[in-house]
């Protein structure tokens, strides 16, 4: 092989994020483009992702390094709903490919306060660069802390929301 046929091989191997076994059964691999990683870390920041599925993000007003954006968060979200967590985004994408990730941020419901009306309006574009984002991020490291029903206290800290108005 030629040098520079060696240094393309490098270089598509460095862009190749994850693979998956599709459909047919087939091991199918996410190609991942440098500007759509670039957009993605974008939105996760401007579109308040990382506020609640990043370790820290919130108190540390944004001071945590890329390397643990998304991967879930230990601070709990409590109501009249329970005791809810920001989820470990990467491992919940890790076996997703990109279409069941447009599809399912399309349709999801959660507890409160995730935003998921918001996720459903996002451009599929958007969704498109946020996952490659989160592919790109790596290890997904360990699931957040598992949602409380309302009578349960949790050990972990966390933020109290009121019964809204009747
Ligand atoms: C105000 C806090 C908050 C913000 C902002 C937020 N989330 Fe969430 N998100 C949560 C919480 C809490 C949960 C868990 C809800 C539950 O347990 O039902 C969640 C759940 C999710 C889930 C489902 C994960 C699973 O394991 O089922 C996805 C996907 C998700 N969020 C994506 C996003 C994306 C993408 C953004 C940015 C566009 C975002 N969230 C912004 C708090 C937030």
């Amino acid at each position: 092989m030629k040098r520079h046929q060696f240094k393309q091989l490098l270089f598509s191997l460095a862009l190749v994020g994850s693979f998956f076994v599709n459909d047919t059964g087939w091991v199918s691999a996410t190609v991942l483009d440098k500007d759509m990683v670039e957009r993605g870390r974008y939105i996760a920041k401007i579109a308040g992702c990382n506020d609640c599925h990043t370790p820290n993000y919130l108190h540390s007003e944004g001071n945590v390094p890329i390397q643990q954006w998304l991967s879930g968060d230990t601070f709990g979200w409590r109501g009249p709903w329970g005791t809810t967590y920001g989820s470990n985004l990467r491992l919940f994408v890790s076996g997703m490919n990109e279409s069941e990730w447009v599809r399912t941020a399309k349709t999801l419901k959660r507890l409160p306060p995730m935003p998921w009306f918001n996720l459903n309006a996002m451009a599929e574009q958007d969704l498109r660069a946020l996952y490659q984002f989160m592919i790109s991020l790596g290890d997904p490291g360990k699931p957040a802390p598992v949602y409380l029903p309302p009578n349960e206290d949790p050990d972990t800290p966390y933020a109290l929301f009121p019964s809204p108005p009747e």
